[in-house]
């Protein structure tokens, strides 16, 4: 039995089932880039790492400097690359680390450089490409010419060419296909000009999962690790295990009359009488003020909804119909329930998001609990 309120459980053995399923889905010599940025995912950076690398995992690919530094600090030798790259200025701890970077700016490269000829050694790069994103990284015109400007700087090794897709997700592969075509002609394009580029990447969950030519030499799953499928409306061929769960306990059972209202606003009144659950979870726990009249938990297997608006500590559900709800019972807001399951997709529909975003919230606001550690 759980003894606090509110419990935020990661199943780390479920991750590993996700890696493994993942494995499978590219040929064995190619190499997987966990991504572990943004807490991984709100995973928790260092418990995921860890059992990733005891897994077997090849690389990581994290946020920030401070993310990277910290995989170094917990004793992870794997290589790191930072998808965000870096300031100039975080250079030199950059190379000190030996952080891979993923470069897109001429005066980073100088950095670079500079910072890894002072300590001797070679800093890894790996050059990002804007193939349609529209976010990060050189435009494709301007690879030939950036390469050229990296010549000179001699302590810069350049691993490969990075890009990221934008709509891989999608059933409708043409952008993807246009991105994909538009990344390997680069690629070729860079090796007659005599550049080796031994690892190049540009697959995401769903490349790795529905596009086998744009898995190349690593692949950079982030999402379908968590257990979530990047295309909620299409389940992947594989069988993900969740990862994170959010439950909490009944703090207060009461009977509300006929005609009350319920929370901030009195945006829910009560049509017949109403055996209504309080529990501890609200918007400071990162549950989304979007789930008020809208959301629902699981309580003995079964659905509640949410009456009222979510509170900053507190949501009420009505429970009337479940037999036998009783104060300290469990709720979950996110998992399983005997055979109910509340997905993270579940609750990104009804807060207008992805599960992406419900992950990075639910678990960098609450306490984390290891399980299958
Ligand atoms: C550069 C880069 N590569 C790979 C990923 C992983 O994407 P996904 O979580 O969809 O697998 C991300 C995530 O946003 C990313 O930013």
């Amino acid at each position: 039995m759980i003894t606090t309120m509110v419990d935020l459980a990661v199943d780390l053995a479920a991750l590993e089932h996700n890696y493994r399923q993942l494995r499978r889905r590219s040929d064995p010599q190619v190499k997987m880039l966990a991504v572990v940025k943004a807490d991984a995912y709100g995973h928790g950076l260092l418990p995921v790492a860890r059992k990733l690398a005891a897994a077997g995992v090849d690389y990581f690919g994290v946020g920030s400097l401070e993310e990277g530094l910290m995989l170094r600090q917990a004793g992870i030798t794997l290589p790191v690359l930072l998808l965000l790259g870096i300031l100039p200025e975080e250079a030199d701890r950059a190379v000190g680390a030996d952080l891979e970077v993923a470069l897109f700016r001429q005066d980073v490269a100088q950095a670079l450089s500079a910072a890894a000829a002072n300590q001797g050694k070679k800093a890894r790069v790996h050059l990002k490409v804007d193939t349609g994103m529209g976010r990060l990284g050189v435009l494709p015109q301007e690879v030939l010419p950036f390469l050229a400007g990296l010549k000179k700087l001699r302590h810069l090794q350049v691993m490969g060419l990075i890009s990221h897709l934008a709509v891989a997700d999608q059933a409708d592969k043409t952008y993807t296909h246009k991105q994909v075509q538009a990344f390997t002609s680069l690629v070729t394009a860079a090796r007659e000009e005599g550049w080796k580029l031994p690892l190049s990447h540009i697959a995401n969950s769903a490349a790795l999962w529905e596009l086998p030519e744009a898995h190349m030499g690593l692949v950079r799953p982030g999402l379908m690790l968590y257990g979530s499928p990047p295309s909620p409306d299409r389940p992947p061929p594989v069988a993900l295990q969740p990862v994170m769960s959010l439950s909490a306990r009944v703090l207060q059972m009461k009977r509300l009359p006929p005609g009350s209202s319920i929370s901030y606003g009195c945006t829910y009144t009560t049509p017949d009488w109403c055996d209504l659950a309080v529990l501890p979870v609200g918007y400071c726990n990162g549950y989304s003020r979007l789930g008020s009249n809208r959301g629902e938990v699981l309580i003995h297997g079964r659905r509640a909804p949410i009456r009222g608006r979510v509170c900053m500590n507190l949501t009420m559900v009505e429970v009337t119909g479940i037999p036998g709800v009783k104060e300290g019972d469990r709720a979950v807001f996110l998992g399983r329930d005997q055979g109910e399951v509340l997905s993270a997709e579940e609750l990104a529909g009804w807060a207008q998001t992805i599960s992406y975003e419900i992950y990075c919230a639910l678990g960098t606001a609450n306490l984390r609990r290891y399980t299958g550690v």
